[in-house]
């Protein structure tokens, strides 16, 4: 009950008041990775970094301080993050212990991930089958397949990536959510053209073609976390953005206010859906603010 009375306490503070201060926290823990996806930027494959145990505790703490409420987990892989004898699910009981309302982890799903106890999981699925193989590597989708199936975690969620490699499977990998009884939605972005990656960034004109397409799949009843109003804005580039609502702390210990591409000036060609529902969220849509309550509470 608290959570829900903190939600409009902050929305009065942060919003109408221009605190602008974060809600939620995307938590980078290692930058070591099993995977090599050809859409992810140098940073991610580096495996120089465990962040250890007691700066992460610091780094939740100060995210905390700061109002934020909600946590998530990144790497890198982050299920490979190790510090002596603490593992990925001592981070999830101290966000909770220090009072996070919830937790999750981004997770590229190639080893079991039936242990851990986020709130929810994420796993990035980027096509079906052969195309995520593209992306990510021969064997990838099978191993994740198996992986999934075998959770038994009741909020495991896909999120994915849309590129120029795997555009023509967004489809499938929908239908592939909807039809598995271990998934519990799918959330859609594009790619975001961090450098080095710019050639895997899909044209405008086919981004708004397949805003279209999965409008029209959410509105067949498709378990679908992007709201339709979320994707709409996803059509446009923003004029206003509102993207401090999620701070980033990064592998090396950076502290940003808004994700790492405003730093790269990439903002206007963001792929990341949650750039379009915080811009729908600030706008009151009330389909918008439902899939937030839905995915966060
Ligand atoms: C960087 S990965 C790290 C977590 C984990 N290793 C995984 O593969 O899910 C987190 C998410 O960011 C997505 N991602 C990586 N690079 C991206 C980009 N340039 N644009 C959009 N999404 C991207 C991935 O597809 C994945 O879903």
């Amino acid at each position: 009950m608290k959570n829900l009375f903190y939600l409009p306490m902050w929305y009065f503070k942060n919003v109408l008041l221009k605190k602008e201060k974060p809600l939620q926290t995307v938590l980078f823990i290692t930058d070591y990775c099993n995977l090599r996806c050809k859409h992810c930027n140098e940073t991610g494959h580096a495996g120089t970094t465990m962040k250890p145990y007691n700066k992460i505790k610091e780094e939740l703490k100060y995210a905390y301080r700061e109002g934020s409420r909600f946590v998530d987990f990144e790497g890198g892989e982050p299920t490979l993050w190790r510090d002596g004898k603490y593992r990925i699910n001592d981070l999830i009981d101290l966000a909770k212990e220090i009072g996070f309302f919830s937790t999750t982890v981004t997770t590229n799903g190639q080893m079991p991930f039936d242990y851990l106890k986020a709130d929810s999981i994420w796993v990035s699925v980027d096509g079906y089958k052969e195309y995520h193989d593209m992306v990510r590597g021969e064997g990838t989708f099978a191993k994740l397949h198996k992986n999934i199936a075998n959770s038994h975690h009741p909020a495991v969620s896909i999120n994915m990536a849309i590129n120029k490699l795997n555009y023509k499977s967004v489809l499938d990998v929908i239908k592939y959510a909807n039809a598995s009884p271990y998934i519990k939605s799918v959330s859609l972005n594009f790619h975001t053209p961090y450098p080095g990656t710019e050639h895997m960034m899909l044209d405008w004109d086919k981004r708004c073609a397949i805003i279209d397409k999965i409008i029209a799949m959410k509105k067949e009843g498709y378990a679908i976390m992007n709201s339709v109003s979320g994707l709409r804005a996803m059509k446009k580039t923003p004029s206003s953005k509102y993207c401090w609502v999620s701070n980033f702390i990064l592998t090396d210990g950076t502290r940003l206010r808004e994700c790492a591409g405003k730093q790269a000036g990439i903002c206007d060609q963001c792929g990341f859906c949650m750039s379009g529902e915080m811009a729908s969220v600030m706008k009151l849509k009330p389909d918008t603010i439902l899939a937030g309550m839905k995915l966060r509470m």
